[in-house]
């Protein structure tokens, strides 16, 4: 396995005035390895139930496995969910599967074909009908909390139509995956006989991928989920190392932290392979719901955060390098770069007479993905960007596991630093209440009152 982080582009003796001086980092250490101290002493503990995903869940695999071989045949697997319930499936899906996988004729694919829903926008609900047939296809509701309507509106159809079509037999193609204890969706579960996987309390939704959220989806495409937990368990012994210039989680957690404090308020993450454009979207999630706080753990206003951007190399270099290349000096990129690529494309000649297109010849396409990664890097570093590269040997269960495994650390390093609440989300709570309110749920009078209050639009600002 190798996942590493080179970092040279962060700091002075490659930026100037614009990098990180190594006085900077030296001066910081003591800082960072408080934000160790603080990461280690609530392992296991709280929200940091996370910490243990790699460790304690030999049962739950053996029995996400066992559950997983008899969905294979299946037609279709639809997960219902959002946020963290959604965003890691999708990822790891993307990352380890064919990349056409649900068009691949069934005995390539040697599993169901696999959907996300992670919207309750009508046009894709209808949608989804048209391609798959219900009593062919297993759904696994994932929500933790067993109480989000997104989910659970996407429940109540699917329930509905299952229900209609099979009678009494609809609960054996509903899989819960939630908590073991709160919500609703546990009760009726238990009730309706379905099968039923276990969020752990102390892992909340962004940190869920390598618990049963992410491991039954994955399972049932054919994904090795003890690699992917050895992967995991492989850097989080890495990250056990109090030692800032040995441990990748801490080392860029400290230099997101200082270039924040620089005003660097954007990070882009910019994986250089289709296999991990979704390893993005689901960084992004990890990194905004759990840094951006408005309070810190003392009380004190810090509106903390740096705005996650999702970026895909070699595409995005046609649309968004240019802002990167000469915008504002606000922006921390990482590129993520895969050095051997599942497959091997070769660029045929033919065009000899056009010698700006013939130089293309006899080179692949892995060349080209991976030269264009050296020519932007070095692009955006000419320009004095703040930039830093982790370097995949493979797309891999073991380093898929490891990377996202090492993402979790570095938030958790990152919110440490910050001195806020990595685990909680109280600005998306608000918007949730809200949209109870608008419904007239029971219990939401005040917040629809509160509501009914707020400043209406003007006809002045509508053109
Ligand atoms: O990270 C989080 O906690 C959120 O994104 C949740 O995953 C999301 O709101 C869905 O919550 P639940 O799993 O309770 O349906």
């Amino acid at each position: 396995m190798s996942v590493t982080i080179n970092y040279n582009n962060m700091m002075q003796h490659v930026l100037g005035d614009k990098g990180i001086a190594d006085s900077e980092i030296q001066s910081m250490e003591q800082f960072a390895l408080k934000a160790f101290d603080t990461v280690e002493a609530g392992r296991g503990n709280d929200m940091q139930g996370w910490m243990d995903s790699p460790y304690d869940q030999d049962e739950v695999v053996k029995a996400i496995v066992k559950k997983a071989e008899e969905i294979r045949n299946y037609d279709a697997f639809v997960v219902l969910g959002i946020g963290g319930s959604a965003l890691g499936p999708i990822a790891v899906f993307q990352a380890l599967k064919h990349l056409y996988y649900n068009e691949l004729p069934r005995e390539k694919r040697n599993g169901p074909r696999f959907y996300v829903l992670d919207n309750v926008d009508p046009e894709r609900m209808n949608a989804l009908f048209d391609i798959i047939d219900v009593e062919k296809t297993i759904f696994n509701v994932i929500t933790k909390s067993g109480a989000t309507s997104e989910t659970m509106s996407q429940y109540l159809i699917i329930n509905d139509l299952l229900k209609k079509r099979l009678g009494d037999k609809a609960n054996k193609h509903i899989i819960a995956t939630t908590s073991s204890s709160k919500g609703s969706l546990i009760g009726l579960a238990k009730e309706q006989g379905y099968d039923t996987f276990f969020i752990p309390e102390g892992v909340g939704g962004r940190f869920s991928e390598l618990c049963p959220v992410g491991l039954l989806p994955a399972a049932v495409v054919g994904i090795d989920i003890a690699k992917m937990l050895e992967g995991a368990k492989h850097m989080d012994q890495v990250c056990r190392n109090k030692n800032l210039y040995s441990n990748p989680a801490l080392m860029s957690a400290l230099l997101q932290y200082i270039s924040m404090k620089k005003g660097k308020n954007i990070t882009v993450m910019m994986p250089y392979a289709d296999s991990l454009k979704y390893i993005a979207d689901w960084y992004c999630q990890l990194w905004a719901e759990s840094l951006g706080k408005a309070v810190d753990n003392d009380g004190n206003i810090v509106h903390a955060g740096q705005t996650p951007v999702k970026s895909l190399g070699v595409t995005d270099q046609h649309s968004q390098v240019q802002l990167y290349a000469e915008g504002p000096f606000d922006k921390v990129i990482t590129f993520i770069e895969v050095q051997n690529f599942r497959s091997k494309c070769e660029i045929p000649g033919g065009l000899e007479q056009l010698p700006n297109v013939s130089f293309l010849s006899g080179n692949t396409l892995n060349d080209l993905m991976s030269k264009e990664l050296y020519a932007t890097r070095y692009a955006l570093t000419k320009q004095k960007r703040s930039n830093y590269t982790i370097v995949l040997d493979k797309v891999d269960e073991f380093n898929l596991g490891a990377l996202l495994y090492l993402f979790q650390m570095q938030t958790a390093y990152c919110g440490a630093m910050l001195n806020i609440n990595t685990y909680d989300q109280p600005g998306v709570e608000e918007g949730k209440n809200a949209t109870y309110a608008l419904f007239g749920r029971k219990g939401y009078e005040e917040k629809a009152r509160e509501l009914r209050e707020a400043t209406p639009d003007s006809d002045k600002y509508i053109i």
